[in-house]
């Protein structure tokens, strides 16, 4: 009796380590469903023409400072457009733009663009000062490595933990802005305000070579 309860917990293991395994490798639909949340794409899709004309039909902007929405959380696209309607974040364009919708449009667009394929970069940012910093950080500056709370290759964590962004395969441009507003306060609606104490500390240098790296990957 011990031995078959043995072999069912193996078996459980091992069934978990490729159902993580798998998530990793690719999109499943019940991924996707999980970072679309409660808001209907199709409906989405319509209403979001006007973002469309800059963010792209499928969220992949082709300006480099307009970022992309494809692939991104509903939850966390749905926040930045509340946080534009209050002013807790402000871009002259973005603060007019998103009080032309209200909540029940704001969750159905996030939910379009969250449904698009995952943005992906050109695979050429490899850099080693940037890659030290998103894998390990630098406690004696405060910086927290990146990969902790953005995921592997900056994809987000779990389909269902939407409190951080993806960032890989955003835009250099746009990621570069970012930094710069949190590290000079300009932007502050993170939680805590935990990505301007990260950014506080890092340099131009490293934004740029922070930057590159996102970009590709
Ligand atoms: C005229 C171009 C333009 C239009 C139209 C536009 N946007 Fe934007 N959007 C931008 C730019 C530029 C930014 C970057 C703002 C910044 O630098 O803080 C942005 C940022 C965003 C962000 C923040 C993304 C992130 O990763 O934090 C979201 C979400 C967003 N837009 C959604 C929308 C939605 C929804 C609409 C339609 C109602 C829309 N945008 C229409 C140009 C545009
Ligand atoms: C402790 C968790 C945490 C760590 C570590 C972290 N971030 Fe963040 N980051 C966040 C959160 C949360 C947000 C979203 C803030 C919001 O809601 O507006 C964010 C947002 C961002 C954004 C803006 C994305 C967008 O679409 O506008 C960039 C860029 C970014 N982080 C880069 C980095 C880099 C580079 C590092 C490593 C040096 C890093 N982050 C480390 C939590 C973290």
């Amino acid at each position: 009796m011990i031995r078959i309860q043995n072999n069912i917990v193996t078996c459980l293991v091992v069934v978990t380590l490729l159902a993580a395994t798998s998530a990793y490798a690719a999109e499943t639909a019940a991924d996707i469903k999980q970072r679309i949340g409660s808001g209907n794409p199709v409906a989405g899709k319509t209403r979001s023409e006007l973002c469309q004309g800059c963010h792209g039909e499928v969220g992949l902007s082709l300006e480099d400072l307009i970022p992309n929405l494809a692939g991104q959380y509903a939850p966390y696209i749905a926040k930045q457009l509340r946080n534009f309607q209050s002013g807790a974040r402000t871009h002259q364009i973005m603060s007019a733009m998103a009080t032309t919708i209200n909540d029940a449009e704001l969750i159905d667009i996030a939910a379009y663009f969250a449904s698009q394929k995952k943005m992906q970069g050109n695979g050429k940012g490899d850099n080693p000062v940037a890659k030290n910093l998103f894998l390990k950080g630098d406690a004696s500056r405060s910086i927290q490595a990146c990969v902790t709370c953005h995921g592997e290759n900056g994809k987000g964590m779990a389909p269902n933990v939407s409190t951080y962004p993806v960032i890989g395969g955003q835009h250099k441009d746009y990621l570069r802005a970012q930094l710069i507003h949190w590290r000079s306060g300009e932007r502050s609606n993170s939680p805590d305000g935990v990505m301007n104490k990260i950014a506080k500390s890092l340099t131009d240098s490293e934004i740029e070579d922070l930057t590159d790296y996102l970009a590709g990957l």
